[in-house]
């Protein structure tokens, strides 16, 4: 098969590619519609593969892809073995494989094993069949409360808000840990068990190097009766036994699906997406019998700020020594607040990161609440910081543009449950960090398609189009490029060692071949002496390194 032949042929076919490796997070409806229906899709992935090779990244995530009715942005997956209609064939994403692997970029999918679509075939046989039917134990079917059972089974509520119950014509109640379009599979039966082996063989087969696992701390659950309240459950601790989260006999599961990545030369990977209460139960995703990396979120709660960051780098360095694993770096996703917007709000009392500005798109920004420069210059510094860290790093489409969140989305205009449900994590929801990129400062949709974008795109996108940004090199995505070119370049061991610097508010620090980062959070300039002649990126002026900027320095390094 071609993709194997390709494989072959790259020069960096080892099975450890994945623990350094640059991520881009493709959120496919939004990154590039080549029909011009407003949703983007597989063949506008195809039609800019070169555009991901000049970026220099070494694998891209695809946010899921698959058959759905969109009631969560596609983590609502109907079939786990097929492409939308609406975003292309299984043709067209072998096509996409091909033309990514042809460029030296690995493929890497979401699976989504908590919960599937209620169009699932299985949702739909369950509902058909009945209660007490075979097809219903592949769900979790319980009976109501109260007198009548006209009540939810227990008190519990789902992350987007409301009840995490809905009950069906029968009268019989089933869990939906998020929407109730998303209802929660039961790990207990063999049969889900076993599906989700077919469909980790289904894409590997097709050439995918990797899987990113949503919500991978949720699967297991006791819900052996009398089933706890709301109240019991917070006062139970999350120490393995948990009966809805991060329970020990999760690991089962995927020590069978490691068996099944490694099945395959080079092993498949699989990051876990694992919210969990200490470092030392997230090392458990990450071991190498189970899914051998997990995302560190810590970035994203964390301000901008050396100590907060100096912190979460020392941490999670040592959590992934543990288990042999690589850490990973994330400042932005398709489900937090861009990081060039959370950077650039003054601080609240009290609030931090995600919920920092989250509270700004509830409001509505951008108003005078936000600094857009400010915003993009500290965006700037700690991407720049995290590429020089060891461990693999995730970047989220349009963070390469320097796009803020998209605050001027209306409410009929929204697509996220997490907005309708009311949830109060996510404030209006996170449509603003899914708004479709502009390729082109002009034309239909600034270049995403032929028609209109599925979600409104501001005005402003036009000065971050990439065609703009292409030909100006102080430009984020000129940045960017010139860092991941760097990157692979100066790539070294997975260790650093601090430098004390004499100053609370600057980081630095080196690693094993000389590479050294210094990053200065402050707003004194930060003087670099000798060493600013052999600055490789970033800004020098009179010798030292501004605030809220990082600077590479790379003494004899470089070819
Ligand atoms: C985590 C995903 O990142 C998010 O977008 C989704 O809504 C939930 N899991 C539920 O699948």
């Amino acid at each position: 098969m071609t993709d194997a032949l390709l494989l072959e042929t790259r020069d960096d076919t080892t099975a450890a590619w994945w623990r350094q490796a640059a991520v881009y997070q493709i959120y496919p409806r939004s990154f590039a519609d080549a029909n011009g229906d407003g949703l983007g899709d597989i063949p506008g992935i195809v039609s800019r593969a070169d555009y991901l090779q000049e970026l220099g990244i070494d694998a891209v995530w695809l946010s899921p892809f698959y058959p759905s009715a969109l009631a969560d942005g596609g983590y609502d997956v109907a079939d786990y073995r097929d492409v939308d209609p609406r975003l292309g064939t299984l043709d067209d994403f072998d096509d996409m494989v091909a033309a990514l692997h042809d460029r030296g970029i690995r493929v890497v999918v979401d699976i989504v094993p908590n919960h599937s679509s209620d169009l699932h075939e299985w949702f739909q046989e369950a509902l058909a069949a009945g209660r007490g039917s075979a097809a219903r134990e592949r769900y979790i079917f319980r009976e109501g409360s109260g007198p009548d059972g006209s009540e939810p089974p227990t008190d519990w509520t789902a992350a987007f808000g409301g009840s995490a119950w809905e009950r069906v014509e029968d009268g019989q109640w089933f869990l939906h840990s998020f929407a109730p379009e998303q209802p929660d599979l039961n790990w207990d039966h063999p049969e889900v068990r076993e599906d989700f082996l077919t469909t980790l063989r289904f894409w590997s087969d097709r050439g995918v190097d990797g899987f990113r696992i949503d919500v991978a701390h949720m699967l297991t659950k006791d819900l052996s009766e009398p089933l706890p309240s709301t109240a019991e459950l917070e006062l139970l601790p999350h120490d393995g036994n948990h009966p809805l989260h991060d329970r020990d006999d999760v690991h089962e599961v995927y020590a069978e699906w490691r068996r099944v990545f490694n099945e395959y030369d080079p092993p498949r990977t699989a990051v876990a997406e694992a919210w969990v209460s200490t470092p030392e139960r997230r090392a458990k995703y990450a071991s190498a019998e189970g899914l051998g990396q997990a995302f560190n979120f810590d970035l994203l709660v964390a301000d901008f700020d050396a100590t907060q960051f100096r912190t979460i780098i020392s941490d999670n360095l040592a959590q992934a020594r543990t288990t042999g694993s690589s850490t990973t770096w994330v400042l932005s996703n398709h489900d937090v607040t861009r990081h060039a917007t959370r950077y650039g709000l003054a601080p609240l009392a009290g609030r931090t990161g995600v919920k920092q500005g989250v509270e700004w798109v509830a409001a509505g920004g951008p108003g005078d609440q936000l600094d857009r420069e400010l915003g993009l210059r500290r965006a700037h510094a700690a991407t720049l910081l995290l590429l020089g860290l060891p461990g693999s790093t995730y970047l989220y489409q349009g963070e390469e543009l320097g796009l803020q969140e998209v605050a001027e989305i209306g409410p009929d205009e929204r697509q996220d449950p997490a907005f309708f449900r009311g949830a109060e994590f996510d404030g209006l929801g996170r449509d603003g960090c899914r708004v479709p990129l502009p390729w082109t400062a002009s034309g239909s949709s600034f270049g995403f398609g032929a028609g209109d974008a599925h979600l409104p795109q501001p005005e402003w996108f036009a000065e971050h189009a990439v065609d703009v940004e292409e030909s100006d090199p102080s430009s984020t995505l000129s940045l960017y490029r010139e860092a991941l070119r760097l990157r692979r370049e100066l790539q070294t061991d997975e260790s650093l060692e601090w430098i004390e610097t004499g100053r609370a508010d600057v980081l630095r620090f080196a690693r094993p071949n000389g590479w050294q980062i210094v990053t200065n959070f402050g707003t004194e300039p930060f003087d670099l002496g000798t060493d600013a002649a052999d600055v490789v990126l970033g800004t020098v002026v009179d010798g030292a390194v501004s605030g809220d900027s990082t600077v590479w320095i790379a003494p004899g390094l470089l070819g």
